[in-house]
């Protein structure tokens, strides 16, 4: 049994950016990513288009194998594009201009209504909603009320924890936050800061069967090229 693997090629997109040209694109990376064994490509089309554009989105819809996980904010523009070009699934996120990155989880116990709206209209065409949310118990409870298909466990917190007893209160959050989440019904993914030297107590929790990773795969990859540090992923995926 393997935990499926969604390569999030963002940081790809990120480099192109930096000269606003042609090369590397995040298309062919997605594809060496899925020769090399991943499950899903994974990427976030930002308000501000700071990294994927809306013609990466169009190429990789003709193009990716696996299936297309899109990462958005829920305002009106974007759901536009996302039910236009039909992602196998989407992910909501709270997204903030001037943010890094997505810094912390959906509230959507705050934001239930406009979310059930949105999953309504995305159901309607077929795609699966997932909502990237913080490892609270209420607010895995409230994305259950929403309707949502699935929950991706924010595991920033558990990446930065430093000490032995931050990082394993981290765990015990995301391991209770997960169980609570399968019970509930809900398919359970985690994402964000995942790496080689963290991922094992991840896989370890047996309700995960998702993770989406982008940072430290493209990272490890401009030393050892995207297949290896995919295939490198993979390996430590398996239960
Ligand atoms: N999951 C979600 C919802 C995200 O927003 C991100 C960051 O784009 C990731 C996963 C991947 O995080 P990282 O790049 O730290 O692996």
């Amino acid at each position: 049994m393997s935990v499926r693997l969604g390569v999030n090629v963002d940081h790809i997109a990120t480099l192109r950016e930096a000269r606003k040209g042609r090369e590397p694109d995040p298309v062919f990376g997605a594809y060496v990513a899925e020769m090399a064994g991943a499950d899903l490509v994974t990427i976030h089309l930002r308000e501000d288009r700071r990294h994927i554009q809306e013609r990466d989105l169009r190429l990789l819809r003709s193009s990716v194998f696996t299936a297309i996980n899109l990462e958005m904010g829920v305002t009106e523009s974007i759901i536009g594009i996302a039910l236009n070009v039909r992602p196998e699934q989407v992910t909501f996120v709270p997204e903030r201009r001037q943010e890094v990155t997505t810094e912390g989880g959906l509230d959507a116990a705050g934001k239930k209504k406009k979310i059930e709206n949105a999953i309504k209209r995305f159901h309607a065409k077929k795609i699966k909603v997932s909502l990237f949310i913080d490892p609270d118990p209420e607010q895995v409870k409230a994305s259950a009320d929403t309707g949502a298909d699935m929950v991706e466990l924010h595991t920033g917190a558990y990446a930065n924890a430093r000490t032995d007893r931050a990082i394993r209160r981290e765990l015990k959050r995301i391991r209770t936050a997960a169980q609570l989440a399968a019970q509930a019904g809900l398919r359970v993914c985690a994402g964000h800061g995942l790496n080689y030297h963290n991922i094992e107590p991840i896989v370890q929790i047996e309700e995960i069967v998702e993770v989406n990773i982008g940072h430290s795969i493209i990272s490890r990859a401009v030393f050892t090229g995207l297949e290896v540090a995919v295939r490198d992923m993979k390996s430590l995926l398996v239960r």
